[in-house]
Parts: structure tokens; C-alpha cells; sequence
């Protein structure tokens, strides 16, 4: 790696994220069905109809998942708990063997120097929720509220930070007006409940570890970059809207209390009735914000329905998920957020990461190009860092190849190979390049 632990401030963090439903094998351990079995197990939804039952079988091999961190010399393990694992109806009765599960998984971690980072929500919804209606149903925030109150009156005692919801984007938007995520809605009156519900679901989760006396809060949005396609008015109005619905809907919803004027000119009439009284639970203070971050889109504006764009093809060069390398967005993320939004609240880049088409040849798996992907994007931490922007830590996503959601087990984001026949693991060159980095 071109950049060390040295060139950053010594109290600077370095971690690796993984997801529970990415690794952990769902059929194990007494786990309820996620609205991700239903949407594999439909023809179309996910590459080759792969699910999460097995995965890495990280239920059963954990502890050799968290020696590889620890052998990596990272300081955090940024991991997520399964709601349907613990709470397999969602709501009621307690699945002893999920909690016993993840109570275990923090000991381990405390065990080996690593501070657990948690994130009770990446997106596992237990289907009895999902058939009542998941996002679109305000209930869910109290709902979420309880799963908080079980998942860390266990373990919130010994995690050293918390969030509640990864990517309030995807659950919102992705999965209920692109279609693309779980559970594959296409609906902007589902849309506009979901986006804020999960914002109001953040909210009461909040309160709910802060009355459990929990520290060190926060909250983690994706950001991607919106480019206009060309110089026009028309180019740069939709490129604007696409940030908006993005990007600012989130970070307008938790620190200015409202949402952006020009993303409610399509999301407005759609929105639950009252929702403005809702802000003072969304926009309670956290100690942080986390952002991931991949990548930009080019965005031309159409005649379509609102929002009339769509994305055009970028001519950077592009990551195996097709996503373009754009480092100068991160710094420009953590610019924007520090400057507009958090003026002083510690970030953390809580995901940044790259798929590439690994092959695993003599026992090695050379990544230089995640190496080079990791160098250009660490470099920008560092330039933010040295601008004086509290960005406070870096993970990488992912410790080891997983599923990848609608792209199964088709894309390899990992600094850890995983063979997912005999589900072997081999660190990669970049595994042993960050290894080397962060040597203390
Ligand atoms: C993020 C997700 C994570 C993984 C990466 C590639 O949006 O949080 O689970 O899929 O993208």
C-alpha cells in the first residue's frame, strides 16, 4: 500500500466490513426466513437464484473469520445482526441460539483486540414483517424499536459503536422503486413510505440504545456521485435530482430535519400523512456518521416519468459490478458532509471496496487491481484528514468474498478469497498488502 498506518493520526481506526445475511449461512442456528429467501427464490430477482442459506458458513466458522482480522492488524470489525435470526417472526418470541450467537461473536472480538462495530439492520427483514407490509408500514419503526431493545440488551454493553440501519438508500429507493433489492417493488407511493420510514425506524431505534446507556451512535448512509452527462441546464437539473434523492434526502432528514424541496416535488404527494411531525425522532443527535462509498453515475435527463433521467455509461474504468473508479467522489463526500451537514461530528468511511474478477491460481489470488482501487480511494481520506475534516476511520468492504445480493455469489469483494464449494479461505494479495500497512 502506498499510505501506512503512520500517515494517519494515531488514533485513527481501520476496519473490514461483512454483512450477517452476506456470510453467516441463514438456514443455521434457528434463523426465521428473510425477504432475501423469498426474492432469490423468485425466477429473475438474483443471478443464478443464489440465497444466503449457506453463504460462508461464517455461523460455524467465525472464529477463524475473526482471526483473519485480527491477523490483518485491523483495530474494528464492522459486523451486522440478523434481525430474523434472533426475532425469526420478527416480532415476540426470542430465538436463544441467534443471541447466544452474536454474544459469542462480540466475546470473540474482545478476545482478539477488536473493537465490535455493530449494525443491527443490513436489510435481513424476517418475512412476518415483510407480509405485513416491511418498510411500508409505519409499525415497522416500533417493531425495529423492540428487535433493538432484545439485540442489545444483549450485547450493547460490550459494542463499541452502534447503528441501526445500513444504507436507509437501499432499503428505500433500490428496493422499492428500482426493484432491484428486496422485495423488488416498483412503487413510488411504496417508495416514499419506505424512504422515511426507515428514517423514523433510525430514530427510535436511537433512542432505544440510548436508553439502554449505549455510546458512540451513529449512522451510516451510501453516497454516489452524480455526474451530468453533458453541459446542459436539462443535464445538470437531473444530475442534481439524482443527488438529491440519493444523497441529501438522508443527510437532510437526520441533521437539518426536513427533506430536500426538489426530491418532495416527486416524493410529496406520496408521502405518509403527518410525516413532518416525525422529525424530532429522525433527527436526534448521533455521534457520527458513516458513509460508503463506491462509485459515481452519469446521469442524462429524459422525458420518462419523474424523476426523467437515466444513468449513461461512463468512460472511467469500471470495477467488475460495472461501477466506474471515481476516488475524487469520497473526498468530495466527506467535503460536502462535514462543510453542509455534521460541521464537526467524527465520519468514518464505514464501506469503501471494489469487486474484481479474482482467480485463485497456486494458492494466491493477486488483486492488484483492489490494491490500486484501495490505494486511490485512501488517498483521499488522507487529503480529507489533512484538510482538518474529522474523518476518524476506514473500512475496507469486504474481509471475504460473499453474496452480493442480486449478483449472488458472482461478485468478489473480498481481501479474503472464499471458495464456495469447499468455502476455504485464502487472503489475497490485498489482504496481505493491508496486512502490511497497518502493522503497529
Ligand atoms: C453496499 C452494501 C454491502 C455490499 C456493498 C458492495 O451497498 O452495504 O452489503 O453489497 O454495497
Amino acid at each position: 500500500m502506498k499510505l501506512t498506518r503512520k500517515d494517519f493520526p494515531a488514533d485513527f481506526l481501520w476496519g473490514a466490513a461483512t454483512s450477517s445475511y452476506q456470510i453467516e449461512g441463514h438456514a443455521q442456528g434457528g434463523a426465521g426466513l428473510t425477504e432475501w429467501d423469498t426474492f432469490a427464490a423468485t425466477p429473475g430477482n438474483v443471478r443464478n437464484g443464489d440465497d444466503g442459506a449457506r453463504a460462508c458458513d461464517h455461523y460455524n466458522r467465525w472464529p477463524e473469520d475473526l482471526d483473519l482480522m485480527r491477523d490483518a492488524n485491523f483495530d474494528v470489525y464492522r459486523f451486522s445482526t440478523s434481525w430474523a435470526r434472533v426475532m425469526p417472526e420478527g416480532r415476540g418470541p426470542v430465538n436463544a441460539e441467534g443471541l447466544d450467537f452474536y454474544d459469542r461473536l462480540v466475546d470473540g472480538m474482545l478476545e482478539r483486540g477488536l473493537k465490535p462495530a455493530a449494525t443491527l439492520y443490513h436489510w435481513e427483514l424476517p418475512v412476518p414483517l415483510a407480509d405485513m407490509g416491511g418498510w411500508r408500514n409505519r409499525e415497522i419503526a416500533n417493531w425495529f424499536a423492540d428487535f433493538t431493545e432484545v439485540m442489545m440488551g444483549r450485547i450493547g454493553d460490550r459494542v463499541w459503536s452502534a447503528a441501526p440501519i445500513n444504507e436507509p438508500w437501499c432499503v428505500g429507493w433500490l428496493s422499492h422503486f428500482l426493484g432491484v433489492h428486496a422485495p423488488g417493488l416498483r412503487d413510488i407511493r411504496a417508495t416514499a413510505h419506505a424512504m422515511h420510514h426507515v428514517m423514523l425506524g433510525h430514530g427510535r431505534s436511537l433512542e432505544v440504545m440510548r436508553g439502554l446507556g449505549m455510546k458512540n451512535l451513529g449512522a451510516v448512509c451510501n453516497f454516489e456521485y452524480a455526474t451530468p452527462a453533458d453541459a446542459s441546464p436539462e443535464a445538470q437539473k437531473a444530475a442534481t435530482l439524482y443527488d438529491g434523492y440519493y444523497n441529501r434526502f438522508f443527510l437532510s432528514g437526520l441533521f437539518n430535519r426536513s427533506y430536500p424541496a426538489d426530491v418532495m416535488e416527486g416524493l410529496g404527494p406520496h408521502m405518509p400523512k403527518g410525516y413532518e411531525k416525525d422529525f424530532d425522532i429522525i433527527g436526534k443527535p448521533v455521534d457520527w456518521l458513516g458513509l460508503n462509498y463506491y462509485t459515481r453515475k452519469i446521469i442524462a435527463p429524459d422525458n420518462g416519468p419523474w424523476p426523467g433521467h437515466h444513468e449513461v455509461e461512463g468512460p472511467l474504468p469500471k470495477t467488475s459490478m460495472d461501477w466506474e473508479i471515481f476516488p475524487d467522489g469520497l473526498y468530495s463526500f466527506l467535503k460536502r458532509t462535514h462543510d453542509g451537514y455534521t460541521r464537526g461530528l467524527p465520519l468514518y468511511v464505514t464501506e469503501n471496496g471494489m469487486a474484481n474478477p479474482d482467480r485463485l491460481v497456486n494458492g494466491a489470488v493477486n488483486d492488484q487491481g483492489r490494491i490500486d482501487y484501495l490505494n486511490a480511494h485512501i488517498a483521499k481520506v488522507k487529503q480529507a484528514v489533512d484538510e482538518g475534516i474529522p474523518v476518524k476511520g476506514y473500512f475496507t468492504w469486504s474481509l471475504m468474498d460473499n453474496y452480493e445480493w442480486s449478483r449472488g455469489y458472482d461478485q468478489r469483494f473480498g481481501l479474503v478469497h472464499v471458495d464456495f464449494d469447499s468455502l476455504q479461505r485464502t487472503p489475497k494479495a490485498s489482504y496481505h498488502a493491508m496486512k502490511a500497512a497497518l502493522a503497529r
